[in-house]
């Protein structure tokens, strides 16, 4: 297979420039009323995983599976964004097309390393459908490689694993180097449906010998684990685990959790190079929303890992499909071990660089069922807030973002009853609708909460939990408004920061 794999069926070079102009035609048409702001996306053309995130010669670098050609899921591609600080953020040519015959179908998810030799390596899965047509007889998928020595320009290596038992998913690997060695995680889905994570090892990043099976996920309707990613986190003490990272397809809804079409999240145990991985809890889920798949993480020089997540639309309607553009990622964010040994997830410190304005509002109470505008026409905001749980009576309240005049709008409420967190869009004009509702455990309540164009993002009580939706607004101004239903609402707190854009 592998010779034949790395047989060219059209020039790299121009089926890049095809994809360009693709993206471009796209990009021309473009209907801007939910482009984002302050979010990665493609000009035109559909988005999805974000991969290869890492710091290369002084910046940093984001790639996203893309389709140049229409606004579903297609031909994979790899576009590419990077930035000197994470604010401000310049495009990059599309750095992977389709042109070996074992990527046939498309260039999926991998990861980005610089190697040994100081240049940047992508690791990524050549696709090819089994029939040569569609996804009726399933997937052909091996690892291929690609090198670049100024991280803009890559030459293709070819395949570097190979599938030689023809398993029908085999895809996504996430390499990092450890104690001299290098190792490469990827998900597979055995003969009898069971999601996998494998571990490869190699010296020079050419030559990979499996290691072993990570993981096998204990639940049998898992049937493939994409996009993993495994990576050790530190608590404050200095004690050490590993964090394994998945997109568990298959898992079932269960109470508030696992709701959405495909759900991501990890496992925390232990690990040593040589040795089994232990996992010491069950699945938690990176976030509550409708809309957050395949998350990636990079070390930062500082020592913090960086995450960036897709804000997935597997749920139709998804209505910018319309608008020349679809997909966006997540902002990046933070993710440390806390003294409890859970994972806390906030947004990255350099989106603090992104305010542009800020407006502070002195303590408040909201009498019951009252309503508030905070922001006029919202735009670009994050708001950070304090609801005192002890002192407030409403069974349910907080925040309706991109509230219009049509008094459609997305709640990020916080309610009494089930003590949860909700972003609740049953009164959402365009999108698919649906609560979804995160736990946690204090009494009392902060939160962070990003709005751009057609999305929100929000996270809780430092980091606790967090949750990411579409919400797409209807037409004029777009409020912020803050309310309280059945009883009243303490505010201690109340800040909003007016956001710039990130330039792309
Ligand atoms: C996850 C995923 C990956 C695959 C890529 C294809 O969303 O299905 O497993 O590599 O997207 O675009």
């Amino acid at each position: 297979m592998t010779n034949d794999g790395n047989r060219e069926f059209t020039d790299h070079d121009e089926a890049l420039a095809r994809a360009e102009a693709g993206v471009a035609a796209l990009a021309a048409e473009r209907n801007d009323r939910w482009y984002p702001r302050f979010h990665i996306a493609s000009p035109g053309g559909w988005i999805n995983d974000p991969i290869g995130p890492c710091r290369f010669k002084d910046r940093w670098h984001v790639f996203y599976q893309l389709h140049p050609y229409g606004t579903q899921w297609g031909s994979m591609h790899w576009g590419h964004v990077s930035s000197d600080d994470m604010v401000s953020w310049r495009r990059e040519p599309i750095a992977l097309a389709p042109s070996l015959e074992a990527e046939r179908d498309g260039v999926f998810a991998g990861s980005a390393v610089v190697g040994d030799d100081g240049r940047m390596w992508l690791f990524y899965t050549g696709h090819r459908w089994a029939n040569g047509v569609d996804d009726a007889d399933g997937n052909f998928e091996v690892q291929c490689a690609a090198v670049s020595d100024d991280g803009v320009h890559f030459r293709k290596l070819g395949v570097v694993i190979d599938n030689i038992d023809r398993f029908p998913d085999f895809r996504d690997p996430k390499v990092w180097k450890q104690d001299g060695l290098w190792y490469m995680v990827f998900g597979m889905s055995t003969r009898d449906r069971r999601g996998q994570v494998l571990l490869y090892v190699s010296e020079d990043m050419r030559i990979w010998h499996f290691d072993r099976i990570l993981y096998r996920h204990p639940n049998p309707s898992v049937y493939m684990l994409e996009c993993p990613d495994f990576f050790p986190l530190k608590d404050k003490e200095g004690n050490e685990s590993w964090v394994l990272s998945f997109s568990a397809m298959g898992e079932r809804p269960n109470g508030f959790a696992n709701r959405n079409h495909h759900n991501a999240g990890y496992v925390i145990g232990s690990w040593e190079p040589g040795e089994a991985f232990t996992p010491r809890t069950e699945f938690r889920m990176w976030d509550w929303g409708h809309n957050f798949y395949a998350p990636q993480s990079m070390p930062a020089p500082d020592g913090r890992r960086l995450q960036y997540g897709w804000m997935s639309a597997f749920v139709p309607p998804i209505p910018n499909q319309g608008d020349g553009w679809c997909g966006q990622l997540t902002v990046p964010r933070q993710i440390r071990l806390d003294s409890y040994g859970c994972i806390r997830s906030n947004p990255a410190d350099e989106l603090e660089g992104l305010r542009e304005s800020t407006v502070t509002f002195a303590p408040f109470t909201l009498g019951i069922n009252e309503t508030r505008t905070i922001v006029e026409d919202g735009g670009a905001v994050e708001i950070e807030m304090e609801i005192d749980i002890n002192h407030s009576t409403a069974e349910f309240g907080g925040l309706k973002v991109h509230s219009t005049s049509d008094n459609a709008h997305t709640c990020v409420y916080y309610d009494a009853q089930t003590h949860r967190i909700l972003i609740d869009r049953h009164s959402n004009a365009r999108g698919d609708r649906g609560y979804r509702a995160a736990p946690f455990t204090s009494n009392s309540l902060k939160l962070r909460v990003f709005i751009d164009s057609a999305s929100v993002e929000v996270f809780v009580n430092d980091g606790e939990q967090a949750m990411t939706s579409y919400s797409f607004p209807s037409e004029g101004p777009q409020a912020v408004e803050i309310s309280a239903e059945s009883g009243t609402l303490d505010i201690p707190f109340l800040r909003v920061h007016h956001l710039r854009p990130i330039g792309l």
